[in-house]
Order: C-alpha cells, then sequence, then structure tokens
C-alpha cells in the first residue's frame, strides 16, 4: 500500500509517494536521492544512517517514512549548506577522523547531537513519550563519556582513536 509523505529534508520541503513499509533511510536514498546517510547493517546496529529527526538523533534505518509525515530532518549534507561545512565535519578533517569514510555521515551526525545533548546535560530517562530533558546544567564530556555515547556508530576501520579527540576538540 502507498501513502504520499511530506518530508523537509536539509530545509528542503519534499512530498513523495512510499509504499507504507518504506524506511526514511530509503525514502531518503533512493527517493530523494540523498545519499548522505549510509545503509551499512539496515538494522539498526552500525549507525551509519544517522540523521537528526526533528532534533534528535536516530537510526534512518529503523524509522519508517509513513510515520514521520511533515518532519523535518537534517542529513550530514545538511550540516554543510552552500558547501561551508560544520564545525564538527572540519574538526573530523583535521584530526583525520576517518578511513574509507563511508561511517562518517552518521558520525558527524551522531556527534552533532550528542554536543547537544551535553549542552542540556544528559536526558534524565527514556520513556516511551520521548526522551525527557536533562536538568540544563552542562554534562561532562570526556574521551571515556564520547566513546559510550556514540557506541552506537561503528567504524569497520577502527579510526576511533581519531574521532574521539576529534570530537573532544569541539567538547571543551
Ligand atoms: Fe541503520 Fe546500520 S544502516 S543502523
Amino acid at each position: 500500500m502507498d501513502a504520499e509523505v511530506s518530508l523537509r529534508v536539509d530545509g528542503t520541503d519534499h512530498r513523495v509517494t512510499v509504499d507504507t513499509r518504506t524506511t526514511l533511510l530509503d525514502a531518503l536514498r533512493e527517493r530523494l536521492g540523498n545519499t548522505s546517510p549510509k545503509k551499512g547493517c539496515d538494522h539498526g546496529q552500525c549507525g551509519a544512517c544517522t540523521i537528526l529527526l526533528e532534533g534528535r538523533r536516530v537510526n534512518s534505518c529503523l524509522a519508517l517514512a509513513v510515520a514521520h509525515d511533515g518532519a523535518e530532518i537534517v542529513t550530514a549534507a545538511g550540516l554543510a549548506p552552500d558547501g561551508e561545512l560544520h564545525p564538527m565535519q572540519r574538526c573530523f578533517i583535521q584530526y583525520d577522523a576517518f578511513q574509507c569514510g563511508y561511517c562518517t555521515p552518521g558520525q558527524v551526525v551522531s556527534a552533532v547531537a550528542m554536543l547537544r545533548e551535553a549542552e542540556a546535560g544528559w536526558p534524565s530517562a527514556v520513556t516511551l513519550d520521548g526522551v525527557a530533558a536533562g536538568d540544563g546544567s552542562r554534562a561532562r564530556l570526556d574521551a571515556d563519556e564520547i566513546r559510550e555515547r556514540m557506541s552506537g556508530n561503528l567504524c569497520r576501520c577502527a579510526a576511533y582513536a581519531n574521532i574521539v579527540p576529534a570530537i573532544e576538540e569541539l567538547a571543551r
């Protein structure tokens, strides 16, 4: 069964017809031609497909497009409007925080979201209704915390030794 879905992706409005079983990842890549989020596992285990959905990082391979009609989405490409790189993207380059680069868009999006989460204070709880807000105090963000908070984004080249310092650069 098909359904029409409206999505605002990286600042541009789209209306697209998708099968109701289509994931956001497939809608973005195959219907809208946005190949910034990558398909690694397609099972919510690698983080290559990470996007910002209404400001929160999610694995787009686990989200059905039809369930997010009207949603605001930002991909790694959307972090660099007009080719001006986001500070996190610049840090990844500065620290050579990739090898093959396949996981990098997801890593960068996830890191940007994590810094925002840290700014607000870590969420106090995750409930069926969403994530309870933090207490507003800036959360601690050292290398160990970054590794833990980025553990949903895997790098098969194991570039973690450079990814963590790249994120730390902005977390200071
Ligand atoms: Fe979505 Fe791996 S492709 S988590």
